[in-house]
């Protein structure tokens, strides 16, 4: 499907982005490891959750759909059921990287996995290294691809050093953590978004952090909370808030909005670039002690000039899913921006460097890629063009987003890949104009 997306006149209003994608899956899965009922509320209903609803299905929880949210009932730690047929991720590179940790510790039972043509392209070995040395066995496609089976075994603790900053691997391993045999140790170079941490501190597992250390002991069961609701999602309300600083006259507040400061780079960048944004970020705690709760605020947006920057290494994984967004704003400050160390951005549902470099030249600005992020030349405009999503949300958003502020307008194809994590994006894009 594609759409044409006109020059907006300004942005104007209040919008409720839907439920953290991150937080849903983590949600879920947790709750189908819990033995007691747990209901979760304002779940994210778009692609990427929806394959994890059924897959944990396929492993024995049962999933009923109330007015108020999600009832799942989960089967426990140890007794995941072994699904009749492979379990299908879609287009969830989350799900298939998490679900393993899980399944690593099954005994007995064996798993296959496979996702669409993008997970396949997806390296996998950066969960199979670390299941692998904590004692699963894991058959995959030339050693790192999808499709692949997990043998459950018996797990024990181990300590490892992350070789990327991947939120999804520390996770995985946090899984893995609570049905081995002993301590596991994570070793962050860098953070990473702590939803799993927040959740399984929740759960009443002992998990503790001291610096870039993450400790986590065997559970004998999981007690989540009863009700767990889902704070809105800071990467989807990133690309109104993108549109909001770039269309002169705007003014936009996102209302209860998740602000961890794992996942509050964007804001903190966009603010760095000039950005009128007026928010109560959570602080980053001093020790790296675990804090339970997701914190939420308001995020007031107003239009306003902007000027370039260098978004470093250390800050690419508190921002990973926005840099496309940092990118398109910088065609607007006039000078170069560079991303630094994103090298991570070309294992996402699409090589995201390239496939941003491609869309933000093709609508007219100067682009480019550098060895291991990208260079942006702005001349404070972009004039517009055609976007080609190429099965990727986020950039199917991008181009939405640029429309919006382009000169000339935007044609979007395959703007249906907004679905994986932002169903009503259009409507609500709509809504603000
Ligand atoms: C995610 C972590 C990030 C992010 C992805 C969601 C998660 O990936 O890009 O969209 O939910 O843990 P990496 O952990 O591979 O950086």
């Amino acid at each position: 499907m594609k759409v044409l997306i006109e020059p907006a006149g300004r942005i104007k209003g209040r919008l409720t982005a839907p439920g953290d994608k991150s937080i849903s899956h983590r949600a879920a899965i947790l709750a189908a490891m819990a033995d007691e009922p747990v209901l979760i509320t304002n779940y994210l209903e778009a692609g990427d959750p929806i394959s994890t609803l059924s897959a944990i299905e396929q492993l024995g929880a049962l999933v009923e759909r109330r007015s108020e949210g999600l009832m799942i009932r989960g089967v426990g730690l140890r007794n995941a059921q072994t699904p009749t047929q492979p379990i299908d991720v879609g287009n969830a590179g989350t799900l298939i990287r998490l679900l393993p940790g899980w399944l690593a510790g099954q005994q007995g039972s064996s798993f296959q996995l496979d996702g669409d043509e993008s997970i396949r392209r997806r390296p996998i070995d950066r969960i199979a290294v670390p299941l692998t040395l904590m004692g699963a066995q894991i058959e995959a496609t030339d050693k790192r691809f999808a499709p692949f089976t997990v043998e459950g075994a018996r797990l024990h603790g181990i300590d490892y050093e992350l070789p990327v900053a991947s939120a999804q691997v520390k996770s995985c391993i946090a899984l893995a953590a609570l049905i081995a045999e002993g301590p596991t140790t994570i070793t962050e170079i860098d953070a990473s978004r702590d939803h799993t941490e927040r959740l399984l501190l929740s759960a009443g597992v002992k998990i503790s952090r001291l610096g870039g250390e993450l400790t986590i002991y065997p559970a004998d069961e999981l007690t989540l909370p009863d009700r767990i609701e889902i704070p809105s999602d800071p990467s989807s309300a990133a690309f109104a808030i993108a549109a909001a600083v770039l269309v002169p006259g705007s003014r936009l507040l996102v209302e209860d909005c998740s602000v961890n400061w794992t996942r509050s780079g964007f804001i903190k960048i966009a603010k760095r670039m000039g950005a009128v944004i007026i928010t109560d970020l959570e602080e980053r705690p001093k020790d790296g002690a675990i804090t339970q709760a997701e914190p939420l605020s308001d995020i007031d947006v107003t239009a306003g000039p902007l000027k370039p920057t260098t978004v470093s290494a250390r800050e690419v994984p508190l921002a990973v899913d926005e840099l496309p967004l940092i990118a398109l704003m910088a065609c607007f400050a006039e000078g170069q921006t560079r991303i630094e160390g994103a090298a991570e951005l070309r294992l996402k549902e699409s090589d995201r460097i390239a496939a941003v470099v491609t869309a933000l030249s093709d609508l007219g600005a100067e682009a480019e890629t550098s060895e291991d992020g990208l260079i942006i030349n702005g001349r404070g405009s972009l004039r517009g063009g055609r976007v080609d999503a190429g099965r990727d949300h986020r950039i199917a958003m991008l181009g939405v987003i640029a429309g919006l502020a382009s000169q000339e307008g935007v044609e979007v194809v395959g703007v249906e890949a907004a679905a994986v994590s932002y169903p009503d994006f259009l409507a609500d894009i709509a809504a603000l104009q």
